[in-house]
């Protein structure tokens, strides 16, 4: 068990990572600028509330809580939520402060959290990789602020690999689309449709070429490099990924669609392959995502069926013998909700 500080710990991401972390036995320190609810993270999880931005404040909290690792989540996530030059200096600023401070204090195992983004899909000006799938050795291009600024915070552990050796041990890792338990339940995920609608619209999930991941996944993926980071070549960065692509038709014939010229490239991506290959994390880590949409979509239907046949339990249970049989809750049955 070691004590992990993870900044961003009430984002989206950062509340399942929390938990996945204290529920693999660390004891975890979330620390935002946000707090959440008691009651949200499993028993044990301390919060610290700070803004990391404010000079100082990163190597005090970190004084403070000495931590055995830090995981850096803190940024303004999405491209575009802000202007440009917010976007760049708030991201770049905090991965600087939280990676130099957290190396000041000889913090033995930093990672910071980038995107696939880097790599530069979606340009205006039109992009190609060389192959597919994408991996780690696909060249970034990143063509935005918020690309950039993650490509920075990958340099930035990089740099202080190489000014330190193998004394403290850092790396960077890229999680794709990330769905947090919620999500799959039908909360709206970060571009603000549900699942099944991004599911039912390819236009929907084009934008990030299909990939996504589920939050608990990335959770069990940080677990595995803390575990093995001793042992790994220092200042990797890994592609965090599901297995298969967040598309209900073979990438091959949807990715031309999207992203022009990509048609001979993409022949390759039958079946469920994604376009992100997660081969390094496997081989250097053997970690693997364990999650599809396919298991967390079966097992949110599950789920409301059992509620509402328990629903319909109590409610023939108050009425009585004289109305018991079939008793309508007013919801949908399971799956009609899926197609709204
Ligand atoms: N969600 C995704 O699909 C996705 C994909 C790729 C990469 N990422 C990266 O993963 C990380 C987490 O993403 P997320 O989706 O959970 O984002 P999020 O916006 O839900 O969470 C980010 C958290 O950082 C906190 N924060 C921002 N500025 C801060 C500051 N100055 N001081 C302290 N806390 C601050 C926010 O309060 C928020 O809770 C980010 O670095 C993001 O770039 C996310």
């Amino acid at each position: 068990m070691s004590r992990i500080l993870v900044t961003g710990g009430a984002g989206r991401l950062g509340r399942s990572v929390v938990a996945g972390l204290a529920e693999a036995g660390h004891e975890v320190i979330s620390a935002d600028r946000d707090a959440v609810p008691d009651g949200t993270f499993p028993a044990g999880v301390k919060q610290e509330t700070a803004d990391l931005l404010v000079p100082g404040e990163a190597f005090r909290l970190l004084e403070r809580t000495a931590p055995d690792a830090v995981i850096h989540l803190a940024a303004i996530a999405v491209p575009f939520s802000a202007p440009e030059d917010v976007i760049f200096s708030t991201n770049t600023r905090l991965a600087f402060a939280v990676v130099s401070a957290a190396t000041e204090l000889g913090i033995g195992k930093i990672i910071t959290a980038s995107s696939p983004t880097v790599l530069g899909y979606g340009s205006p000006a039109g992009w190609l990789p060389e192959s597919f799938p994408v991996d780690e050795a696909t060249p970034p291009r990143p063509w935005n602020a918020y690309a950039l600024s993650k490509l920075i915070a990958e340099q930035t552990v990089q740099m202080f690999a190489a000014a330190q050796g193998d004394r403290i041990r850092y790396a960077a890792f890229r999680p794709c689309y990330v769905i947090s338990p919620e999500e799959w339940a039908g909360a709206p995920t970060q571009q603000g449709h549900t699942v099944r609608e991004r599911l039912a619209d390819p236009a929907l999930s084009a934008p990030a070429l299909f990939n996504y991941v589920d939050a608990r996944d990335v959770a069990d993926f940080l677990d595995v490099l803390l575990r093995n980071m001793d042992s790994i070549p220092n200042g990797e960065t890994f592609f965090v990924g599901a297995e298969d692509a967040l598309a209900t038709e073979p990438l091959a014939a949807l990715m031309p669609r999207f992203v022009p010229g990509s048609a001979g490239r993409a022949a390759s991506l039958t079946g469920t392959s994604p376009a992100f290959s997660v081969a390094k994390a496997k081989r250097l880590l053997g970690w693997e995502p364990q999650r599809t949409w396919r298991t967390e979509l079966a097992h949110a239907d599950q789920a409301r069926a059992d509620e509402t046949r328990a629903g319909e339990t109590l409610v023939g249970a108050v009425a009585g013998p004289a109305t018991a049989g079939p008793v309508s809750t007013g919801s949908a049955t399971p799956g009609s909700q899926e197609t709204k």
